[in-house]
């Protein structure tokens, strides 16, 4: 197939007529990878069970792992489900548009092939203007998971993209560089308290506060580490993800030691004859290491690493803990401590 890449990068095509173009094609049901704030998406009609289908293959994505659905503006909430709670309409007011995606009750009209036959459905507003806008000009809600080949890095920026999918989809936006860097926080509204599904940037704590006034309720969150063992409520948590082609290692503990150990084990696996590339995030910026994660991993990758050995960081809760979820998973988890 051929991909029409539409690089509105600087310099690059006017960002109208490339978010235009690719809206038509999403409306004829074809696949468009475009930016959002967290990582690219790969988009299709989400009433259009024969594109939703086409997704499913172009990433190699096991049919049952349910995609989170796009909108343009709140209002459109409408038409993808008929139970809004309080709740669900304090979390879109606190953190609409953005990095958070609510899963509710769908309405029977939203293909089954979009949410794995469950009967629910993950709804997000982005904040990418590039990917609102493409929304809007389809006119009509957008399924995408993250736009890369499953089970490898989520893609932050245009060139991942078209590396993972060029001649397997319709048209890719190469736009900004993904500010946010890992997917968004996935909550499940349904229950009779909200259950964070997937940890992001924003935080179990940042959705209680924001519902503090309904009663105090208890947010539920996972330990990023138990999530393999425990019966999966959220799909795309069952799948090794996010791996890079490397061999990966975690080591945790305290960071001196954790320093001095990533040293030992590179020098080590060095006259071993294997290629050592090291993962070791700055230790007060969190939100630094979210954005760089999955961009190192690549890079590291691309440098012909045999083995990453990563600096885990403190995950006790928190935008460390969303990247520990995702170190954890990238690595297998295969951990030492020290
Ligand atoms: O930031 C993001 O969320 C990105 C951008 C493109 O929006 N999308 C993304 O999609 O990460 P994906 O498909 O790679 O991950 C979606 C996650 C999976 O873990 C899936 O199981 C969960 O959301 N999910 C989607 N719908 C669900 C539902 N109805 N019930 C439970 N989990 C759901
Ligand atoms: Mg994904």
């Amino acid at each position: 197939m051929r991909t029409l890449i539409l690089d509105i990068r600087n310099g690059g095509q006017d960002i109208h007529t490339a978010v235009r173009q690719a809206a038509e094609i999403i409306k004829r049901g074809g696949l468009v990878a475009f930016p959002t704030e967290t990582v690219y998406g790969l988009g299709a009609d989400a009433f259009n069970e024969e594109a939703v289908r086409r997704v499913y293959e172009a990433k190699g994505r096991p049919a049952d792992n349910p995609m989170i659905v796009h909108i343009a503006r709140a209002s459109d909430i409408e038409l993808l489900t008929a139970s809004l709670t309080p709740g669900f309409v304090k979390l879109a007011d606190a953190f609409w548009p953005g990095p958070l995606t609510m899963v509710v009750k769908k309405r029977p009209e939203v293909p089954g092939a979009c949410t794995g036959g469950l009967d629910t459905v993950g709804v997000r507003l982005p904040d990418s203007e590039v990917a609102r806008e493409l929304i809007r000009l389809a006119g009509t809600p957008v399924a995408a998971p993250s736009a890369n080949i499953s089970g490898s890095p989520s893609p932050t920026k245009g060139e991942h993209v078209i590396r993972d999918l060029d001649g397997k989809v319709d048209a890719i936006i190469a736009g900004e560089d993904c500010r946010v860097g890992i997917e968004s926080t996935v909550v499940d509204m349904t229950g009779p308290a909200p259950v964070v599904l997937r940890p992001g940037v924003i935080t179990a704590g940042d959705i209680e506060a924001a519902l503090a006034e309904d009663g105090g309720l208890r947010i539920q969150q996972r330990d990023a580490a138990c999530e393999e063992t425990s019966a999966p409520r959220s799909p795309g948590m069952k799948y090794r993800h996010y791996a890079p082609r490397a061999q990966m290692l975690v080591v945790e503990g305290e960071r001196e030691k954790v320093k001095a150990e990533l040293e030992r084990l590179k020098a080590l696996n060095e006259r071993l004859g294997a290629k050592v590339g090291l993962l070791v995030f700055e230790e007060s910026d969190y939100i630094k290491a979210a954005h760089d994660f999955y961009s190192r991993l690549r890079q590291l990758d691309d440098e012909g690493a045999d083995l990453i050995i990563a600096g885990a960081l403190p995950a006790a809760d928190g935008i460390s803990f969303a990247v520990m979820n995702r170190m954890m998973r990238a690595a297998g988890y295969n951990v030492v401590r020290v």
